[in-house]
């Protein structure tokens, strides 16, 4: 469970000071959804903001130095916003139920005195309402600082100890080994912190997709596996995943996606003698099926998306980029419903979308459309759709916001 209302972003390439949706620092604004949609010309940021949650994921993995090397993104120096002195840093605002206050968690990262990426600054705060200040039940500075175990407790900026009867005796100092890891990932694997480790296994179930179709098409040799991995590649292993577990629910998701695919009558697994399984694609006008190899772009991606939205155990946040590439336009509106009614409410997953598609756009209510612009000075501003003047207004009269988009209603307004 768990989603985030919110996320800031400082000095990460064009995105110099983005905020979307709501933080602890902008408690006021509106929580993102559980679909987000991220619109905005070539150039205005969408990628970086995609890569904002690959980077956080791979710092987890990897550590930040080569988190910072990896992705073609050029190192520290490549990252940081031109012009800016650092630290590149996130604020996200997390929310694990509708009765749990939410959780910010503040990462910075800065250059050490030898030059290379640490990570300077790593909090973990909540509010409880009775005290009315936020808490921090982690705080680490150069690796060095506190964190408390079990369910609650805490510390203000002033040093007092709050929230329960042992929270003193739960306040843990804590010493890094290594200051480029993330210490929510040390302190996580260990029982006792209980809302660290909670938080971490939130990080830990992004699905950041790069889909590729020809990926998709190669032959795969091993088992069923629950979860697609970034490219596709094991497509076929993850439908015969959900074949074994659940067929009634896979021959469910199968039927839905042959409706949304007109040329497609029927979609079947076939299980070879060696263990391996392949998807057959019957074709109107066709007496023989085709396999998955042989199908095109749009229809395994389709296929992947449609998968990924019936997860049995749901990955908690997916960012998809430009997922139109490749797609049928009529498809792509099909698509933003199906993901749309599935996500609806709740807090078991949450999808991130880039795009240039006004089809999908139009599917999507203003307040789930982000705007990205360059500004004035070069770096990316960030708008609700519906913070647009004229946008209520036309969206009362039924405009769609693809429409309004395309008809230039979010140029040069910010
Ligand atoms: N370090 C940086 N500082 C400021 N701006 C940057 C930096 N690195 C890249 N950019 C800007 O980011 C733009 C690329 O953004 P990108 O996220 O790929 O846009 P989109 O995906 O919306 O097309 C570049 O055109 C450049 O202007
Ligand atoms: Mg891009």
């Amino acid at each position: 469970m768990g989603k985030i209302e919110g996320i800031r972003i400082q000095n990460y390439g064009p995105l110099k000071n983005v905020i979307i949706g709501r933080t602890l620092s902008h408690r006021n604004l509106q929580p993102l959804g559980n679909l987000t949609a991220v619109i905005g010309a070539s150039g205005s940021g969408k990628s970086t903001l995609a890569d904002v949650f690959g980077f956080i994921a791979d710092c987890l993995e990897l550590g930040v130095e080569a988190a910072c090397d990896m992705n073609n993104r050029g190192g520290f120096e490549g990252i940081l916003s031109r012009g800016a002195d650092g630290p590149i840093s996130f604020e996200l605002y997390y929310r694990e139920s509708s009765r749990l206050t939410p959780i910010t968690y503040e990462l910075e990262i800065n250059l050490d005195k030898m030059g290379r990426p640490y990570i300077q600054l790593e909090r973990l705060r909540y509010r409880v309402q009775k005290i009315g200040r936020p808490l921090s039940f982690l705080h680490l500075q150069n690796g060095k600082g506190y964190a408390f175990e079990g369910k609650e407790g805490g510390q203000d900026e002033d040093g007092n100890v709050f929230g329960g009867e042992n929270s003193k005796a739960q306040k843990k100092e804590v010493e890094l080994a290594d200051i480029r890891k993330p210490g929510v990932v040390t302190l996580g694997a260990m029982k006792q912190y209980d809302r660290i480790e909670q938080f971490l296994s939130f990080l830990k179930s992004w699905y950041l997709c790069y889909f590729s179709p020809d990926e998709a098409r190669k032959l795969q040799t091993s088992a069923p596996q629950p979860y697609l991995d970034r490219s596709g590649s094991n497509i076929n292993n993850v439908a015969q995943y959900m074949y074994r577990e659940n067929k009634k629910e896979f021959e469910k998701v199968l039927q839905l996606i042959q409706s949304k695919l007109p040329g497609i009558e029927k979609i079947e697994p076939q299980k070879f003698d060696n263990g391996q399984m392949m998807l057959r694609f019957w074709e109107k006008g066709f007496d023989t099926p085709f396999y998955s190899s042989r199908m095109s772009d749009g229809t395994l991606k389709l296929f992947a998306y449609y998968l990924l939205l019936h997860e049995k155990n749901p990955r908690r946040l997916v960012f998809i980029e430009e997922p139109e590439n490749g797609l049928y336009h009529h498809y792509l509106g099909d698509l933003a419903e199906e993901m749309k009614r599935n996500l609806r409410g709740g807090y078991t997953k949450q999808f991130f979308i880039t795009t240039h598609s006004p089809f999908f756009v139009n599917a999507l209510s203003p307040d789930d459309v982000w705007v990205l612009a360059k500004g004035p000075d070069g770096y990316s501003v960030a708008k609700r759709a519906a913070e647009y003047p004229f946008v209520k207004e036309l969206a009362e009269e039924g405009v769609s916001v693809g429409d309004m988009w395309y008809s230039k209603y979010f140029e040069g307004m910010e």
